[in-house]
């Protein structure tokens, strides 16, 4: 097949967004809109991609790094015609795929189609589609299978702007025909060089641009707007879950969000209003009850979580059952059967096979044994105002209610801690230790 170098717009700020970010950046669940079409243009495998930044260009940049894109800065935003000029200096003789870095729903079966038929025609084609609203887009104004002109949004009369065939941005160059563009000029409502105009230009040149239509109009979807930002994620969300259900998922609502990255085995049940983002990893058999945030997690299989649990950054191993209301922060691991209950809070901890905090507990680095029972009310004083100090717990040991543990300490296998002790020292293998006031009772008080 002949060579292809693939070009990305994505210098614009993206006005109608009405936001600081560059509109490539803004995500769809989870992944910023630019990774869409990335992820697009490297499954045709071309010779070279190459994306053009301008707006907020560091960000952007740096997202891209390490994904196989040349960039080049269009400094000034003058128009897609000039956009694709500034990448002139990378062009190497192949015939060019343009793709719009705000075009996220493009499939590669879909661009090898058409480039089956750019290669075949030699022409410069535009990839069109049908659309109920084709408010925003350029309409094309066709003539046969050649385009006559595309008229710009701004710049259509009220007749033209009926025209539901629309301009989806994505257009094939072959490298004869890039000669053209230093002919388009900026003679329009927002005084930019628009590269629609190229098939006006090389009409006057006795040549014509080609229209190749493309029938699932969601695909081609360009997102300029916040709403249009919600409509696009709502439909990703939709195909996300989709592919989930398909591979034998059981979702309990369309109301869950799972970002595109993440993996969940099957028979795993998602009740309504879960948020699974950041490349979770979910095994089989897993239950995740209404309302959880997860975020960056490894779920192994049958792990059970009941509803409101916010988790980030934790591993869970086989059958251990957490919530409902339990908070896991970064690098907290649970080996298997462990149980975290209510109001408990683990961070950068490690609690072995079978250790159980059912119950209104801190527990903050910390290394915890094999089937400890941490009673209701167990706070980890793992900070003395300058450091983080660590708990050491070791296996079977049984914390009564309210102990408060003050880091650094470590409590020997088979210790008993009674309610509500400080433990400020170690406590050796197998004993007991209590630290509490006497209690008084002074009889007849209240007679008196
Ligand atoms: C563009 C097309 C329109 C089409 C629509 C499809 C033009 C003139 N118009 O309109 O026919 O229906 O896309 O979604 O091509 N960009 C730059 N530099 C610039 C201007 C834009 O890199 O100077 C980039 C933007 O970052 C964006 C893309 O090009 O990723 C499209 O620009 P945008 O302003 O969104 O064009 P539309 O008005 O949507
Ligand atoms: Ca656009």
């Amino acid at each position: 097949m002949d060579k292809l170098d693939i070009v990305i717009l994505a210098a614009g700020k993206g006005e109608r967004m009405v936001s600081k970010k560059p509109k490539v950046m803004h995500e769809l669940m989870g992944k910023p809109l630019i990774g869409y079409v990335v992820d697009a243009a490297s499954s045709l495998n071309p010779a070279h991609t190459i994306v053009v930044t301008g707006f907020g260009r560091e960000s952007v940049e740096s997202f891209l790094e390490g994904k196989g894109v040349t960039c080049v800065v269009q400094t000034e935003q003058l128009g897609t015609a000039h956009a694709l000029s500034c990448a002139s200096g990378l062009f190497t003789g192949n015939d060019i795929l343009v793709l719009l870095g705000d075009v996220p729903f493009v499939r590669s079966q879909t661009l090898a189609k058409f480039l089956d038929y750019c290669r075949r025609s030699g022409s410069i084609v535009f990839l069109t589609a049908d659309v109920d609203d084709p408010a925003g887009y350029g309409r094309v104004i066709m003539d046969g299978d050649e385009i006559s002109d595309i008229r710009e949004d701004a710049d259509a009369s009220d007749d033209e702007k009926r025209i539901k065939r629309i301009n989806t941005g994505i257009c094939y160059i072959p490298f004869q025909s890039l000669r053209f563009l230093e002919h388009i000029s900026a003679d329009n409502k927002k005084g930019e060089r628009y590269l629609t105009d190229i098939c006006k230009v090389v009409q006057g040149r006795g040549k014509a641009a080609k229209g190749f239509f493309h029938e699932i109009s969601e695909e081609v979807l360009g997102i300029n707007t916040q709403k249009g930002l919600l409509e696009a994620n709502i439909l990703m969300r939709n195909m996300i879950n989709e592919r989930h259900m398909n591979s034998g998922v059981t979702l309990l609502d369309r109301n869950i969000y799972i970002d595109n990255e993440v993996r969940i085995g099957r028979d795993t049940v998602i009740a309504p209003n879960c948020h699974i983002t950041e490349g979770t990893i979910i095994g089989e058999g897993v239950f995740i009850g209404p309302c959880s945030m997860v975020r960056n997690c490894v779920i192994h299989d049958n792990v059970s979580i009941e509803g409101f649990v916010v988790m980030e950054g934790a591993e869970i191993k086989e059958n251990a059952k957490i919530g409902p209301f339990s908070r896991l922060r970064a690098k907290t691991i649970l080996e298997r059967d462990v149980k975290i209950g209510n109001f408990v809070e683990v961070k950068n901890s490690v609690l072995e096979e079978g250790t159980k905090a059912s119950h209104l507990s801190y527990i903050g680095d910390s290394s915890i044994g094999k089937n400890v029972n941490i009673g209701a009310g167990t706070i980890t004083c793992n900070y003395d105002g300058a450091k983080k100090n660590r708990t050491i717990i070791g296996d079977n040991v049984f914390i009564g209610s309210n102990t408060e543990l003050i880091a650094p300490v470590t409590v020997g296998n088979d210790a008993l801690i009674g309610a509500g002790t400080t433990i400020t020292r170690d406590v050796p293998e197998g004993s007991l230790a209590v630290s509490r006031v006497r209690q008084k009772n002074i009889e007849g008080y209240r007679r008196k």
